[in-house]
């Protein structure tokens, strides 16, 4: 496993050259696509998506919920990505936009992102949201950024169905930054007996060769091109962990998209070029 991880990790650093980063470079770049208003994508356990936050999603973002198109969904990787986005109509749309969380996704061609009640009204500038929510799709720009959990590290969630000591699926909770969670692995505190996890969809991971606990958690993450080793070397998951409960893994993940070697296509901007704060 190790010796994969490394040649996992010199690929990513390596696509650049290659050529491969097309996915990565566009994620510097503003741009342009579609959104509606979706009443039923709602922070409630209902309007919960795919990506299976559940009732969490409500905190995950202050609510402000996004559901992505085809193009975001990536196989699931897009859970958790945070977006930035305004739309164009200057009578109707603040300039600053909204910042929004997808935590599900739709299948719809004619729109990129479907956005809950309080990341559309966000959009708007003050006292006009019901005029913008009678609009069908609006034009949008749009670009990844950092999530940026201020006051939350890491979590992982047991998940419901997982059976101590073996069986265990964790969902990673509040992932910062500009990255993807590529590999994760498990192992009993203090020792070097990891165990790599299999990715169920989206943030779910799981195991059924889970060590007896107490267990500590490592991952190569990704932002753009560069990939690394996150470590939580501690007890995250105690000897009697239980499905439900979210532990904490002291980490934070902050990193942010490197600067490619590819340019933005097709007219889109640059993000950095856009002053969007
Ligand atoms: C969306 O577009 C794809 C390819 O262009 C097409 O195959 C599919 O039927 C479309 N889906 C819908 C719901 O229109
Ligand atoms: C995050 O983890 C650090 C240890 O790395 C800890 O001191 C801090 O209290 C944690 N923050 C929260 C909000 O739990």
């Amino acid at each position: 496993m190790g010796v994969f991880l490394c040649c996992l990790l010199a690929l990513l650093v390596s696509s650049c050259s290659a050529g491969a980063g097309a996915s990565a470079a566009g994620e510097r770049c503003v741009r342009q696509g579609k959104a509606a208003y979706a009443p039923s994508l709602s922070p409630l356990p209902q309007g919960s998506g795919v990506c299976g936050y559940g009732a969490m999603a409500a905190e995950i973002n202050g609510g402000f919920l996004a559901a992505g198109g085809p193009r975001q969904h990536r196989g699931g990787l897009g859970c958790g990505r945070c977006f930035q986005m305004r739309c164009r109509d200057a009578r109707l749309c603040s300039s600053r936009g909204v910042r929004v969380v997808l935590t599900d996704f739709h299948r719809s061609n004619r729109t990129d992102f479907l956005l809950g009640g309080p990341a559309f009204a966000g959009l708007a500038k003050p006292g006009v949201a019901h005029e913008l929510k009678r609009l069908d799709a609006l034009s949008v720009e749009y670009k990844r950024i950092p999530c940026d959990y201020k006051d939350k590290n890491l979590s992982v969630l047991v998940e419901e169905g997982s059976k101590s000591p073996s069986n265990l699926v964790v969902k990673f909770l509040y992932q910062g930054g500009q990255t993807d969670i590529l590999a994760v692995d498990v192992a009993p505190v203090g020792s070097s007996e990891w165990r790599f996890m299999t990715r169920v969809h989206g943030p779910v991971w799981r195991t059924d060769r889970a060590p007896a606990g107490p267990l500590q958690f490592r991952a190569v993450v990704t932002g753009g091109y560069d990939g690394k080793w996150v470590w939580a070397e501690r007890e995250v998951l105690p000897a009697g962990w239980r499905p439900g409960q979210v532990y904490d893994t002291g980490v934070r993940i902050a990193d942010v998209a490197r600067d490619g070697c590819q340019r933005c296509v097709g007219g889109a901007a640059s993000a950095a070029a856009l002053d969007w704060k």
